[in-house]
């Protein structure tokens, strides 16, 4: 069966990481539905192993072609640095990560990039790779893990002296390179913003790949004929995770300034690829 273009896009992340790019595609295409997951029982990836990155991300793939979606968004930079190519050609719909359209974005920012990502990410390469073929070796990159970031924000702990401590640790490094452009290498860094304009030198630009990747996104679906074919309407957004639904809606309501239903689900109960 083709995809549909009243159907929804599926955005995934480990947790509420993906709300930044949620926000993003409210703001630029509000008109589009969004199954959102969140993979809160098995966060963080980031300290994962690449196999079991890959089975958790091929469950959700899975469970999202059951939901019978158009496009998925892999908002988590972790899976779209270790899973994303390998998984891509068993599904039926377009699958666009954070990589690329962020590595782009921080090229056309600067020449000296700092990425801070989760180790994960930082180990694959994924957006050291991608800054130096897109800026032709013109840029230079240094790159930090930052483990202790997402646990810190998934227990919403943002304006915690400690979390400031954390930050500024893992920013000196950055800082005594003098970058330029400071890339958000994991979805969930973004909530950091106001931190690190207080740690950073004022000149040094922020790039989220949210902004990016949400652009990319709805060129692909104007190109592929997949736009809702009702852009005067709001968007719906369903909201699942696997972990526990209240805790989940409780700190999504800091950034999404309503409380959100939260259902309950378990991708590895779907398996449909071979
Ligand atoms: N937010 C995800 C990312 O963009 C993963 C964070 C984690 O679960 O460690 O990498």
């Amino acid at each position: 069966m083709g995809l549909d273009a009243k159907s929804a896009i599926g955005v995934f992340d480990s947790g509420v990481g993906g709300l930044t790019v949620l926000k993003e595609i409210y703001r630029q295409m509000p008109w589009e539905s969004i199954v959102y997951f969140g993979d809160t029982d098995r966060l963080p990836y980031g300290n994962r192993s690449q196999p079991e990155i890959i089975t958790f991300v091929r469950e959700i793939l899975d469970w999202m072609a059951s939901q019978q979606v158009k496009m998925v968004v892999m908002a988590c930079n972790t899976s779209s640095a270790l899973a994303l190519e390998v998984l891509r050609p068993y599904y039926s719909f377009p699958i666009l990560g954070v990589i690329l359209p962020g590595a782009r974005a921080a090229v056309h920012q600067g020449k000296r990039i700092g990425v801070i990502a989760t180790p994960a990410t930082v180990k694959s390469n994924a957006y050291l790779n991608a800054i130096r073929e897109s800026s032709g070796g013109a840029a230079q990159v240094w790159q930090v893990a930052c483990p202790e970031f997402v646990p810190l924000i998934e227990q919403g702990r943002i304006f915690d002296p400690y979390t400031k401590e954390v930050a500024t640790d893992y920013l000196r490094p950055l800082i005594a390179h003098k970058i330029d452009t400071l890339l958000f290498g994991c979805t969930h860094y973004p909530h950091l913003a106001p931190l690190f304009g207080q740690i950073l030198p004022t000149e040094v630009q922020l790039v989220d790949p949210a902004v990016s990747v949400t652009r990319a996104a709805l060129q692909e679906l104007s190109l592929l004929g997949l736009s809702h074919p009702y852009p005067y309407r709001q968007g719906q957004t369903r909201f699942c995770v696997s972990g526990c639904p209240e805790q989940f809606a409780q700190l999504a309501s800091r950034w999404l300034a309503q409380i959100p239903i939260v259902e309950k689900v378990v991708p590895s109960a779907v398996r449909l690829t071979s």
